[in-house]
């Protein structure tokens, strides 16, 4: 049985998550953390914290886990690089799975398009459109993030100098180099990711499609019990699902 708190408890996945562990026979929600409550006094009853608040908590909630060594499953989205670094420097102390998506399909899409850009090559460009609800804080979205870092590597650059952020004006003629991402907001949409390939005379696309909360849940209560077994170390979905 693996004791879960969850901080960001009251939020729409944080109640997704207390619904989905709810029917795991195997998970059960100790502790339920949101805005205004004292992550520190409930901590000592769970093996694993699962985060799905703000970004600007996040930083607390991972040095709280390592004083007390519980293991931690992030979710949460809209660090700066600074903020993942500042998170990875806990990795030698407990074990932390941070993934900006814990969908199986998401992750099937991250390995998909790695090797779609390697097999494709330069000739090809890259553009990345990333749809989700109205609500939504952050843009773009983290898992588009990690999808244009995905194709950056692939391509040996550093992200930053190549990313394109919408257009808009006389832009002029788009560079092989660059990598457009773009977002889109609007409704009810849990989130829909695309990943295009255009080259001459072709084009590919790779579009992941989420329809329910259920699905980024069940994936962080599988990361939940998975990572309580591992030694502490800094780890993703892809490495709880043995895609890497
Ligand atoms: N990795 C994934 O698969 C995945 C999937 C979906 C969403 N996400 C990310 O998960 C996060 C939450 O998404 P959501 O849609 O559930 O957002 P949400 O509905 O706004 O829920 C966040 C909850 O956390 C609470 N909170 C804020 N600061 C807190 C703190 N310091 N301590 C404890 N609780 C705090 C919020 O309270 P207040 O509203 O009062 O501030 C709110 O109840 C976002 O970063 C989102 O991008 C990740």
């Amino acid at each position: 049985m693996t004791k879960i708190i969850i901080t960001g408890s009251k939020g729409r996945m944080g109640r997704t998550l207390i619904a989905c562990a709810s029917g795991l026979p195997e998970c059960q929600v100790v502790g339920q953390v949101d805005q205004g409550d004292d992550l520190r006094s409930v901590i000592e009853q769970g093996d694993v914290v699962v985060d799905f608040s703000s970004h600007s908590a996040t930083l607390d909630i991972v040095a709280l886990c390592a004083e007390h060594k519980k293991a931690l499953v992030i979710g949460t989205t809209g660090h700066s690089d600074e903020g993942k670094s500042q998170i990875a420097e806990f990795k030698s102390r407990v074990p932390i799975v941070l993934s900006s998506n814990f969908s199986t399909g998401v992750n099937t899409l991250f390995w998909l398009t790695r090797k779609a850009a390697e097999i494709l090559g330069p000739r090809f460009d890259l553009e990345i459109i990333e749809m989700h609800h109205r609500l939504k804080r952050d843009a773009p979205s983290g898992t588009a993030k990690t999808l244009a870092a995905i194709l950056a590597q692939v391509r040996k650059q550093q992200l930053e100098n190549v990313v394109r952020h919408g257009r808009a004006g006389i832009v002029g003629e788009r560079t092989a180099q660059e990598i457009g991402v773009h977002s889109v907001r609007g409704g009810d949409i849990v989130g829909d990711h695309t990943v295009v390939f255009a080259g001459v005379g072709e084009r590919l696309e790779l579009t992941h499609k989420a329809s329910s909360r259920e699905t980024f849940a069940n994936g962080a209560l599988r990361a939940a019990q998975w990572v309580v077994k591992q030694p502490p170390g800094l780890y993703d979905m892809l490495d709880v699902l043995g895609l890497e």
